[in-house]
């Protein structure tokens, strides 16, 4: 095997080119289990670059659980077992009310500190860069101390709104500060866009599973779901969605658009130009919330829904909260045709987001290495990702089904049909081990068989030690 030199891509370390390239290589099957790695040498003269990340660049590979060292043979691809993945749900469509009583029990579990948090979808706080934004957060406040204490009403601080309009760029989305208003969160987004779109009493289309977040918000605003056929890795069936546009049932489209939560999916360009495309022939909106773009795992950032928009009938919604900090509650909305009634309920809902946390988010963007920590961050969650992965196979039911994201930080776990997560639940929160039962995603209350996980959290000891539990109370039943 003869490999290529590599050229050096602006933004990534070299090492972890030379990875992704093997990486590539072990995905696509030329490399197989078992198979031998060229040596370090040869990967040092084909590749051209030096021994040492040659060695960085397999070690790197080795914590990504794909090739493991044998004593004086060299490298091999490991033989990483790969569980099924879920196949395309088909839940009823008919729109039916939301009840999310659940939702706060399981959500109540995550004040609990002696708890692992495997339900929840929290970063581990070890993994974001808080000393910076401390430090910059003290700056903001010394520099602006009136600004920092004043009301900063809709649309928000112009620091702030230049940093995201910078940001959006990557997601291939060309919008000005003033088609951005910041919000309390990605939370307070998607609410606002809901109300700013429909009706009480409207249907939104949503993917089935969806995120429980987005299911609050439709019970809060009395809206009601109709959960739409989902694949895991392609996203909402565009078919189901056509007929139930034909048949005048839905006001709006909610969905998450790259890495969603739970099932991880990232839509392909296609569907979400098809997608766009579609609701545009209607005039339906989408409310598209986009928390987890910054997470994808070979580096590319995958381009926002938005991207596709040309008739400002998607309503953007993100926040650094997956990145940098929940607590800061900073996100943002780009309403599009909606941006006059989203701004004025920002104002009725709370007058305004915090600007001291706005201008630290924005002080973070400019100077505090974003770049540098995401790469970081999305290599840490597709380590832990993996490590999740392998115990899913070393410890639970050989039947059951895992999805493969490519990013963010959440996995969907499938057991046998007839198995109760909620009853699961109710075992692990005995032993201080908290998932998100399946039925949760559901406004009709499927996939009681199902659940999801917190992939955010380090690796550990403790982790590890969490999932075998897990895996003994599924087999116990
Ligand atoms: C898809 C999705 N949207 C929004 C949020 C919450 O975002 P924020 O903290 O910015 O309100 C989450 C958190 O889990 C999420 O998974």
């Amino acid at each position: 095997m003869h490999l290529r030199p590599i050229e050096q891509t602006q933004g990534a370390n070299l090492y972890e080119q030379v990875a992704n390239r093997i990486q590539t290589l072990i995905a696509e099957g030329t490399l197989q289990p078992g198979d031998r790695l060229p040596s370090v040498r040869k990967v040092h003269q084909q590749m051209s670059v030096s021994i040492s990340t040659a060695l960085e660049a397999y070690r790197l590979l080795e914590d990504r659980g794909l090739i493991g060292a044998k004593p004086q043979s060299g490298y091999f691809v490991r033989s990483v077992k790969s569980p099924p993945e879920p196949d395309r749900s088909s839940p009823a469509q008919k729109a039916c009310r939301v009840d999310t009583s659940l939702v706060f029990q399981v959500n109540s579990m995550v004040r609990d500190p002696d708890i692992i948090q495997l339900g929840a979808a929290v970063p581990g706080m070890d993994l974001l860069p808080l000393s910076t934004l401390n430090r910059l957060m003290g700056q903001v406040m010394r520099h602006n101390p009136a600004l920092a204490h004043s009301y900063s009403p809709p649309p928000g601080c112009i620091e702030f709104r230049r940093a995201i309009a910078r940001r959006l760029l990557d997601a291939d989305c060309a919008v000005t500060p003033d088609q951005i208003v910041a919000t309390h969160g990605a939370t307070e987004a998607v609410y606002l866009s809901l109300r700013a779109t429909t009706q009480p009493g409207d249907t939104v289309a949503i993917s089935s599973p969806s995120y429980y977040g987005l299911l609050e918000a439709l019970a809060t605003l009395h809206l009601r779901a109709l959960e739409l056929p989902t694949h895991p890795r392609e996203g909402i069936c565009l078919d189901a969605l056509e007929t139930a546009l034909k048949q005048k049932k839905i006001s709006a489209c909610a969905l998450v658009s790259n890495f969603s939560n739970p099932l991880g999916t990232c839509m392909s360009n296609e569907n979400k130009q098809a997608l766009v495309e579609l609701l545009a022939e209607y005039q339906i909106p989408l409310i598209e919330d986009d928390v987890y773009g910054d997470l994808s795992f070979n580096g590319d950032r995958p381009k926002a829904i938005k991207a596709f928009d040309r008739h400002g009938l998607v309503l953007y919604c993100a926040s650094y909260s997956k990145v940098l900090s929940p607590g800061l509650r900073v996100g943002w909305a780009v309403p599009g045709c909606y941006q006059a009634q989203v701004e004025r309920l920002k104002l009725t809902v709370n007058m305004s987001t915090s600007p001291g946390s706005q201008l630290a988010i924005a002080a973070f963007l400019a100077n505090g290495g974003y770049d540098r920590h995401v790469r970081n961050l999305r290599r840490a969650y597709e380590q832990q990702m993996l490590q999740m992965i392998q115990a899913i196979c070393n410890y639970f039911p050989e039947e059951t089904k895992v999805t493969r994201p490519t990013g963010g930080h959440v996995l969907w776990v499938e057991l046998d049909p007839h198995f109760d997560t909620m009853e699961l639940f109710q075992k692990a929160g005995q032993h201080k081990i908290s998932i998100s039962p399946g039925i949760m995603f559901s406004p009709s209350r499927s996939y009681g068989n199902c659940f999801r996980l917190n992939c955010g959290l380090p690796w550990s000891p403790k982790v590890e030690q969490a999932m075998e539990t897990l895996g003994r109370l599924i087999r116990e039943g």
